[in-house]
């Protein structure tokens, strides 16, 4: 029996599979992949267990369609559900995802009524909200990863504008996961110089648009959505916990007045530890970006309208 701790990836996909694979190479825990396709959690457990040979980790995957091997983890990944295709937006996921997530976090919480439950679904923000409802579970355990995600897009535009290193962008997209995302552009510095000193105004606003259309951009391209990328946001989410890292990174999290917001997932800078959402950072947002932000918040609301709970 393993004395490691036990990290849940519900939904062995493109997102699912490449979060555990991720998670793997950390090898600080043991992952369970679970999916309801009979021998695709089992096949990528093995694959993903195999390569540990190669990259040098311990063996520590297990795939299963059931949950019981998924019993007493510290944090369940909820990637289960359909993703985009071409002409899709993440909204048109929500009657079919609302069920799909709706379920898988049933049966997971059941297992792991100690966990902390991590939402990747889409449309993500509404995705929190079903995953809260039907938990029951305090708000500082339930939320969802988008903002990273984002936020690794515009950072590399930024880095290939400017040429620097993507390690010395700092940069933070709030709002919904959606086309009304806000790159706080105030707040982006590039090795400690504002971004608004480096690249001409009309830059910017290219690049902060194909931030918010980032993900349609990869579907259009690969008839799907992205993975590489959410998959190792999740799994930094999951460091940020598992190592109690006390982290400052965007997540959905669901806002009690914050940022002039009440009772709505949206994505703002938040503390990570062992507790899972420890703090809700509010940032000095300028008026524009404030008022981007509730137009992000009114988007998420609509959404969050279709939900049948
Ligand atoms: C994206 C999808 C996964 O942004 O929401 O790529």
């Amino acid at each position: 029996m393993s004395q490691r701790r036990k990290i849940t990836v519900v939904g062995a996909g493109n997102v699912g599979a490449t979060c555990a694979q991720v998670l793997a190479t950390r090898d600080y825990a043991d992952v369970v992949v679970v999916d309801i396709k009979e021998g695709l959690p089992e096949g990528k457990a093995l694959d993903i267990n195999q390569m540990g040979a190669v990259l040098g980790y311990e063996p520590n995957v297990v795939g299963s369609t059931s949950y019981e091997k998924t019993a007493g983890s510290d944090v369940v990944v909820i990637t289960a559900g359909l993703p985009r295709s071409p002409g899709m937006s993440r909204d048109d996921l929500v009657t079919t995802n609302e069920k799909i997530v709706g379920s898988v976090a049933r049966e997971a919480i059941a297992q792991s009524p100690g966990a902390i439950l991590i939402i990747v679904s889409n449309p993500l923000d509404a995705m929190c909200h079903v995953a809260k409802n039907v938990s029951g579970w305090e708000k500082h355990r339930v939320f969802g990863m988008a903002g990273i995600l984002d936020t690794a897009r515009f950072s590399t535009f930024i880095a290939w504008k400017t040429g620097a290193s993507v390690k010395d962008v700092t940069a933070m997209v709030l709002g919904g996961h959606g086309d009304q995302m806000v790159p706080v552009v105030s707040a982006t510095t590039v090795g400690g110089v504002p971004l608004r000193k480096l690249v001409a105004e009309d830059a910017i606003q290219e690049m902060v648009e194909r931030t918010a259309k980032g993900g349609g951009e990869i579907v259009n391209l690969l008839g799907t959505s992205a993975w590489y990328a959410p998959g190792a946001a999740a799994a930094q989410i999951v460091d940020a916990i598992m190592l109690d890292e006390k982290r400052v990174l965007p997540c959905t999290a669901y806002l009690e007045g914050e940022y002039g917001i009440d009772g709505l997932y949206m994505g703002v800078p938040v503390k990570l530890g062992r507790d899972g959402v420890e703090e809700i950072i509010e940032l000095d947002l300028g008026d524009e970006e404030r008022a981007a932000l509730q137009a992000s918040a009114d988007a998420v609301r609509e959404v969050v309208g279709v939900l049948s709970t």
